[in-house]
């Protein structure tokens, strides 16, 4: 199928409300590692492949007990603490994940339980990879329009339960983890600058998972056939997303008539490390403005782009008053890029 990766036009919103600022953050990450050794046993695959081709030397796996939820608790309890707030505080609560621990209740609510948050409003937003920034945005709105004050936004995923451990095409690239973030109405800061978001549903069959939902309900035909697992175009995937991350960062840098010498910090999605090298080829900058650790964790979906931001922060890659830039891109296709002064 050939690829269409003009990006229509999404529109976007530059920061003329409201100020939206960063209060806490706070990441987890589960203990087991799986290292491209351990990888090179369970599939026809080597380590120098997986390095050349995708730059993850090892990913952390969530245990068989630990679901999506348990995650972005352990994520959640961090960023209040950091924040310096109480659960009972939060207004709003959004959890952004394609791997939640059921179809319903939404993860969100569980979390919301987890941490007695009684006072949020808490729900689950799915836009694959995009979906912490898509979480993000939607929180934002809420804030900047004078409904909530205080929001726990979570970006997290289990990709592990929906990886085939036999398919060394995919089940290389994948981890789990979650990253929380709360934001608040603070006047003082400037805070989020501009956000862009878009879709393009068309693309939608080059990155799925087949089977589990509704169209495809589990039954022992769908088990066995491996439909509940990751089904990618990885080449296709990997030009729309450079691409369409591209064009995100350039167009809300432009929204905020900046340039990309002007950022502190580049985070795009942490897929691959040539594709973020791709990014920084068409988009500028040099390396020590961009981030990666895609390397220690392979790709969280939701969760990359949550924890490297708040990776980013507590090892003072990130510091007050710089300016960040975060891209991201997912299955749907899904795309976006935030922004904001930290
Ligand atoms: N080990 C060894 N060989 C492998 C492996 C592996 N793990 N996986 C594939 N190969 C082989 C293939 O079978 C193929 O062999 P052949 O030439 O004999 O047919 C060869 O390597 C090349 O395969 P390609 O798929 O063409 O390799 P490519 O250079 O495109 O790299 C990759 C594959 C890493 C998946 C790349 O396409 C990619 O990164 N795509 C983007 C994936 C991605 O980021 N997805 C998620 C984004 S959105 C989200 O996060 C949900």
């Amino acid at each position: 199928m050939k690829t269409n990766t003009t990006q229509p036009d999404t529109g976007g919103s530059a920061n003329k409300s409201k100020p939206v600022s960063i209060l806490g953050t706070g990441f987890y990450l589960p203990e087991r590692i799986l290292t491209n050794a351990d990888l090179e046993k369970m599939v026809d695959t080597s380590n120098e492949w997986i390095i050349t081709r995708t730059g993850i030397e090892e990913r952390h796996l969530a245990s068989d007990e630990e679901a999506t939820s348990d995650l972005s608790t352990k994520a959640a309890l961090r960023a209040l603490k950091s924040a310096n707030i109480k659960p009972e505080e939060l207004d709003l609560l959004l959890v952004g994940t394609s791997t939640p621990d059921m179809p319903f209740p939404n993860t969100a609510s569980i979390v919301q339980q987890n941490i007695g948050a009684v006072n949020a409003t808490a729900f689950s937003l799915e836009a694959a990879c995009s979906s912490f920034i898509f979480a993000m945005e939607t929180a934002r709105n809420f804030i900047t329009s004078g409904t909530m004050k205080n929001a726990l936004v979570i970006g997290a995923d289990k990709l592990s339960a929906f990886v085939d451990w036999e398919d060394r095409a995919t089940c290389v690239l994948f981890g789990d983890g979650a990253g929380a973030v709360v934001l608040t109405s603070d006047p003082t800061k400037r805070g989020i600058i501009s956000n862009v978001l878009g879709t393009d549903g068309r693309l939608g069959n080059l990155l799925k998972i087949p089977a589990g939902g509704s169209r495809k309900p589990p039954t022992a035909q769908t088990v066995a056939d491996k439909m509940h697992f990751i089904k990618m175009e990885g080449r296709e995937v990997f030009k729309s997303a450079v691409t369409l991350m591209t064009s995100s960062a350039q167009q809300v840098l432009k929204q905020a008539g900046m340039n990309v010498e002007d950022v502190g910090c580049i985070i795009p999605h942490q897929a691959n490390v040539r594709i973020i090298k791709a990014i920084r080829d068409r988009l500028g900058g040099n390396d020590e403005q961009y981030f990666v650790n895609v390397n220690k964790y392979g790709n969280m979906s939701a969760g990359s782009i949550a924890v490297a931001f708040c990776e980013a922060i507590e090892t003072g890659r990130i510091k007050r008053g710089d300016t960040v830039l975060l891209v991201v891109f997912g299955a749907g296709f899904t795309w976006g890029a935030t922004l904001l002064e930290y």
